[in-house]
């Protein structure tokens, strides 16, 4: 069955804590980037928060995702930040490896942490950002029996480190700056990689809209979750016309309105959710 671009995806404005509109075992691939913080004022950070915060949404996410199926995070780690020590919760000073963290409440609840790539944001140095970000590639256990070691083995998945320059910032038409998305070539990648035409796609933390965006565009089934109503526009917009966001220049299988015969072909199966309003 050939779905408009309008039917292969659909947005929740709401915490992806709860992802009720999304059925057990439905999903093949879940691409999440955490927010840096969870507090609502956005600047203050309390680390044992956050990681409950990331243990309700990363549990939604096990549930939502087939067995075998690949959980990707991409993220990056804290320095003293200057954003958060504004706060009454003050940002220790130290060094936060939080994907350290981030892997650990995944395998707690289960997860297998299968690979791991470093994304190379840019060669220039920012005093209070890393300019590269850890991507954790994951899969939820099958209970079919297969050894435990065998469960995780990838297959070949491109070089370790990936140089992806100009892609996290994304300015809609509103002027609205969005600083912290990930790279669509990243997310390309991972659904070429882990999923087949008509597989849903999972992004939890949307942001800008760039895995509903690529996913669109390779003819996936995708679901986001954003808390944030502003940046309704920014997302539309990504997904209608990525062609307008310098970061999607690179994407070799662009499938815009005007070119995506070569995936419509593609059969795309019905299952898990039901998709169509946005
Ligand atoms: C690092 S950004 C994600 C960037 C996105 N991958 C992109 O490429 O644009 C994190 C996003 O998570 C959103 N967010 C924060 N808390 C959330 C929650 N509980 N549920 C869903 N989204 C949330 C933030 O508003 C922010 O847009």
């Amino acid at each position: 069955m050939k779905r408009s671009r309008e039917e292969l995806w659909k947005i929740h404005y709401q915490s992806s804590e709860n992802m009720s509109a999304i059925e057990s075992d439905a999903a093949q691939l879940a691409i999440a980037s955490p927010p840096f913080t969870n507090q609502l004022d956005g600047k203050t950070l309390d680390k044992q928060d956050y990681l409950r915060f990331i243990d309700r949404v990363f549990r939604e996410l096990l549930r939502v995702l087939k067995p075998g199926a690949v959980l990707v995070t991409v993220n990056t780690d804290l320095r003293d930040h200057a954003r958060y020590n504004r706060g009454d919760k003050r940002f220790d000073g130290l060094l936060w490896q939080k994907h350290s963290d981030l892997r650990a409440v995944a395998e707690d609840l289960g997860f297998l942490c299968v690979d791991s790539k470093i994304w190379v944001k840019s060669l220039n140095r920012n005093l209070y950002r890393y300019t590269f970000a850890y991507i954790q590639i994951f899969r939820k256990q099958r209970s079919n029996g297969i050894p435990l070691w065998r469960q995780g083995i990838l297959r070949e998945f491109g070089p370790d480190v990936w140089l992806l320059e100009r892609g996290t910032t994304r300015r809609d038409q509103q002027q609205v700056l969005f600083r912290d998305a990930i790279h669509p070539e990243i997310a390309r990648r991972c659904i070429d990689q882990f999923t087949s035409a008509g597989d849903i796609v999972v992004s939890p933390f949307a942001g800008s809209g760039t895995v509903l965006a690529v996913a669109t565009m390779l003819r996936r089934r995708s679901i986001g979750y954003e808390t944030n109503k502003k940046l309704k526009y920014l997302i539309n917009q990504s997904i209608d016309t990525p062609e307008k966001f310098v970061a999607y220049a690179s994407l070799p299988n662009r499938d815009t309105s005007r070119n995506h015969k070569a995936h419509t072909n593609s059969a795309i199966h019905v299952s898990g959710v039901r998709l169509g309003t946005k």
